[in-house]
């Protein structure tokens, strides 16, 4: 195992989480945006933006920050997905297009990665979809226990130094409130290109109560499955091929 992988790491805790005062607007800005996409997150974002409760001190600790899905989709839908960091947002206007009866919310702090989503929904008339401009961690520290079906995280930064591994998105803190808003049977899907963030990524769920590896052969991580379209970055790829792995939250009943 090389040295990055047995530093103890220190992660900053839900607890000491406040909702940031902006609500529309994406952190990161980019090349300058066009007036159509420019028009969008005025128009359009506001609509289909996710935005945090207060943080409400009388309630008990298992209770803030709650994110009623109520509140994110008008309809009831069959089940909640999230995708962690959309870039432009390629792959989760494909997955709501096929999957019109599961609501997914979008998480990106780059602005124009919101603008370049806003665009498929607003073509493809995606009804969907919410948008949640910031970290992705205040959204899943704001969902409740057992409330999302499938999470998808796709080129995470890999941050390949070792002295930048605690900004890695996959961490013990992020894993253990992903499997906690998650539904047994629910899917993590993780794709990277990255070698380092690939042998992190093992060493960092290998150990896992809560997740099971779905691989059974090297063809299940290897080839890409066929409801997992190719990303922008994958299609980048470092090394010419990326990792696709899929991990299957367990029952809570049962440690497998
Ligand atoms: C390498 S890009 C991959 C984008 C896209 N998933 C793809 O495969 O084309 C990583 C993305 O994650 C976003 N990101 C980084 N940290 C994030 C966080 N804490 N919450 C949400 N998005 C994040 C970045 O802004 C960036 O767009």
């Amino acid at each position: 195992m090389t040295d990055h992988l047995k530093k103890p790491l220190a992660f900053k805790q839900p607890e000491t989480f406040k909702p940031p005062e902006h609500r529309f607007f994406g952190r990161r800005k980019g090349p300058h945006l066009s007036a159509r996409k420019q028009n969008l997150i005025e128009q359009l974002l506001p609509n289909i933006s996710i935005t945090l409760s207060e943080f409400d001190e009388s309630l008990g600790a298992d209770q803030k920050y709650r994110l009623n899905e109520d509140e994110v989709f008008d309809q009831s839908r069959r089940a909640l997905w999230l995708e962690i960091g959309f870039g432009k947002g390629e792959h989760l206007a494909w997955q709501a297009k096929r999957f019109s009866d599961v609501g997914i919310i979008g998480c990106e702090p780059y602005l124009n990665g919101v603008a370049g989503l806003l665009t498929a929904v607003a073509e493809q008339q995606l009804d969907n979809v919410r948008i949640y401009g910031d970290d992705a961690r205040h959204v899943i520290w704001s969902l409740p226990d057992q409330s999302i079906e499938r999470v998808f995280l796709l080129h995470p930064d890999p941050w390949p130094k070792t002295r930048h591994a605690r900004r890695r998105f996959v961490n013990p803190s992020n894993l253990d409130q992903i499997a906690r808003i998650m539904i047994d049977g629910g899917e993590l899907r993780i794709g990277t290109d990255h070698p380092t963030y690939r042998e992190w990524t093992c060493a960092q769920m290998i150990w896992r109560e809560d997740f099971t590896w779905l691989a059974e052969t090297p063809d299940d991580w290897l080839n890409r499955p066929d409801d997992w379209p190719e990303t922008r970055y994958e299609a980048k790829a470092i090394e010419g091929f990326a990792t696709y792995f899929r991990y299957r939250r367990n029952s809570r009943s049962s440690k497998s």
